[in-house]
């Protein structure tokens, strides 16, 4: 399978794998994913905001913004991406990221009353 590689900081390409856990650093939280993780579903289930459709590298709208790392790609991903950023639906993280992404936010005065 072929791999690309996506530089997304200052720093070189990096192609040697990594089995131990990496650090994400999102705007409001930290988490660790293997390299072998898919990075779309470590932000969702640790409560960040992200869009999602195809989860395939198709539709662009998990696209995410970098502010430092990089990631791969087994494929080159087929929507469009600006050199910071990322699709983490089907990316891994190779070295340390740090994305522009928050945790959802909770609407308090919905909590409590599903038919309002
Ligand atoms: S969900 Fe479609 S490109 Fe990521």
């Amino acid at each position: 399978m072929k791999k690309v590689a996506i530089y997304t900081g200052s720093g070189l390409l990096s192609s040697h794998s990594h089995t131990d856990k990496l650090s994400v650093q999102t705007l409001d939280s930290q988490l660790s994913v293997s390299a072998e993780d898919n990075l779309l579903d470590a932000l969702i289930s640790s409560g960040h905001e992200i869009e999602y459709q195809c989860r395939g590298g198709y539709c662009g709208a998990c696209r995410t913004k970098v502010i430092s790392g990089i990631v791969e790609y087994d494929e080159p991903p087929l929507a469009h991406l600006d050199s910071d950023e990322i699709l983490p639906c089907c990316c891994r993280v190779k070295e340390a990221l740090k994305l522009s992404v928050s945790l959802r936010k909770i609407d308090d005065s919905k909590q409590g009353n599903l038919f309002e």
